[in-house]
């Protein structure tokens, strides 16, 4: 059975990662900071009688992913998707900005990810697919920059960066790295007006995955599979 382990699994792109691979029959470990609070995903786990483990992990605290490491010792994962994801601070534009707060998207959305994937490398060796999938965003298109956003942009153009980076460095253990843009979403962070359902998208970025290579991975594409300028 293949296991799939999801980072903010309790809203949004992550919760329909949670969705789609149980229903598929994978095995899910879905990560979220409160699962207390996470109602939608208990339901979700309920209905599928064991098939989803809910899991607390804040990937801003490295004692969180330390934690997870422990409880995962000896798990094969097929399929890593490094999910969890912030916007960045209100005010991150040419004139004004919160320095602050770009740090912790850069805590978040950078550095998190690589050191989930470190954390859970063995984890991953282990599995039969080493899948690792980065939900970055095309706004981390350095070519494709039109100004503002810069704490949310500079976070998934160097998430880029370092994923690119694992594709290569892990590639000899058989690792295989994606890094998709999801499409403008309607989540909280996408908004209610974005043209692309959650459903939509976690089905190509599903497929996106799926057909993972050793040559194409580390490359940069978006959910239905176009390949995205870096
Ligand atoms: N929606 C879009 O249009 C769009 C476009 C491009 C890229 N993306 C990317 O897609 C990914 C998912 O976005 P989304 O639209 O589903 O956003 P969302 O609805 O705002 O959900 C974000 C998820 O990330 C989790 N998260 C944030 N900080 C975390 C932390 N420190 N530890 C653990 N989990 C944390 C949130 O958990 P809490 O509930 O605990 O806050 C939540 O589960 C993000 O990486 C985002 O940058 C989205």
């Amino acid at each position: 059975m293949t296991t799939v382990l999801v980072t903010g699994a309790n809203r949004g792109i992550g919760l329909e990662f949670v969705r789609q691979y149980a229903g598929e029959g994978a095995e899910v470990l879905a990560c979220c900071r409160d699962p207390a609070g996470a109602g939608e995903l208990a339901a979700l786990a309920a209905a599928r009688g064991g098939r989803v483990r809910v899991l607390a992990l804040d990937v801003a605290d490295a004692g969180s992913i330390a934690a997870l490491k422990a409880a995962l010792d000896g798990q094969a994962i097929d399929i890593l998707v490094n999910n969890a994801g912030i916007s960045g601070p209100r005010r991150q534009s040419a004139d004004e900005i919160d320095g602050e707060g770009w740090l912790e998207t850069f805590r978040v959305n950078t550095l998190a990810p690589v050191l989930v994937a470190q954390a859970l490398h063995a984890n991953l060796k282990a599995g039969t697919e080493k899948k690792l999938a980065a939900i970055t965003s095309q706004l981390g298109s350095i070519a494709g920059n039109s100004g503002g956003r810069y704490a949310y942009r500079s976070s998934k153009a160097a998430l880029n960066d370092v994923m690119r980076g694992l594709s290569r460095d892990w590639a000899g253990e058989g690792i295989l790295v994606g890094i998709y843009h999801p499409g403008w979403v309607q989540t909280d962070m996408g908004g209610a007006g974005a043209p692309v359902t959650p459903a939509q998208s976690v089905r190509g970025l599903r497929q996106r995955i799926a057909e993972l290579t050793p040559a194409i991975s580390g490359a940069f594409r978006d959910y239905a599979g176009a390949p995205l300028p870096w």
